[in-house]
């Protein structure tokens, strides 16, 4: 039999003696509201919504709470750029499984830059294959943090990860993933993409003007607006770009 260590993370509350001002940011966001509704798969967990929902509000303060640097890596890379943080972190108490993690890394798309000239400077590239991650490009960077630096028996939240992959690539992330699931590790993923929302089996959160709600893959609007539009693409760009349609 083999021992079930997952999951690392089971939810995240508000603590009894947090300040929640429901009228400022972050707490106006309906879904930071109910942040404490969300019980986390211990395979994959997406978030999902609109531009602006409150996704990277959230993945962020769940990464500070575990220790992680702002903009994103393992927890041995502490650096800001920018005071962008919300104070969400703080008004949080992380629930854990039993057991801990062994490997972890915050994965952001929008500061990935940041973390490879980081990791240049302090010259640490041993999980990295060994080249400057700034001699490769973005989706290749990011390819060979997925197979190299990512070790397994992980907790990994990751923001938008497709945002540097082809199509193809994405494919062979959600491969990645996979074999990062069955080697004890547990995702949480806030993404655009209807390929990684794909993953067999996977929580599916949307954020929304509610709050957070649990979806279907093919219920989601990432599926249904890609597939229509692929479907449909000459009648769909004809209406979009008509005379008619502009404002
Ligand atoms: N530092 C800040 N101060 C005030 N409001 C902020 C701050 N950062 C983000 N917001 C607002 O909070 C809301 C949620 O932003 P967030 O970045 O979490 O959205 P998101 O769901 O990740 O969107 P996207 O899909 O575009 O990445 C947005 O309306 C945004 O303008
Ligand atoms: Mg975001």
């Amino acid at each position: 039999m083999t021992l079930n260590r997952k999951p690392y993370l089971l939810q995240a509350s508000y603590r009894p003696d947090a300040e929640l001002d429901f009228d400022s940011y972050p707490f106006c966001i309906p879904a930071v509201r109910e942040l404490e509704s969300i019980k986390f798969h211990s395979d994959v967990t997406f978030f999902v919504g609109e531009n602006g929902a409150g996704k990277s509000t959230v993945l962020e303060a769940l990464a500070i709470a575990l220790s992680y640097g702002a903009e994103g890596g393992t927890k041995n890379v502490q650096f800001k750029t920018t005071e962008s943080t919300s104070s969400l972190h703080s008004a949080l108490r992380l629930v854990r499984g039993p057991w801990q993690p062994r490997d972890g890394y915050f994965l952001r798309a929008e500061t990935f830059f940041n973390v490879a000239t980081y990791m240049d400077e302090v010259g640490y590239l041993g999980g990295y294959d060994n080249k400057s991650l700034h001699s490769r490009s973005h989706g290749e960077s990011f390819m060979a943090l997925l197979i190299h630096k990512l070790r397994g028996r992980g907790l990994y939240l990751m923001d938008e990860p497709e945002a540097a992959l082809s199509p193809n690539r994405q494919l062979a992330a959600l491969s990645a993933i996979h074999q990062l699931v069955k080697n004890e590790s547990q995702f949480i993923i806030a993404t655009h993409s209807p390929i990684l929302l794909s993953y067999p089996g996977a929580k599916i959160i949307q954020f929304d003007g509610y709050g957070v709600s649990e979806i279907n893959f093919e219920d989601t609007e990432h599926y249904s607006v890609t597939r229509d539009f692929l479907n449909n693409y000459p009648r769909r760009l004809q209406q979009l770009l008509s005379d008619e349609n502009e404002a």
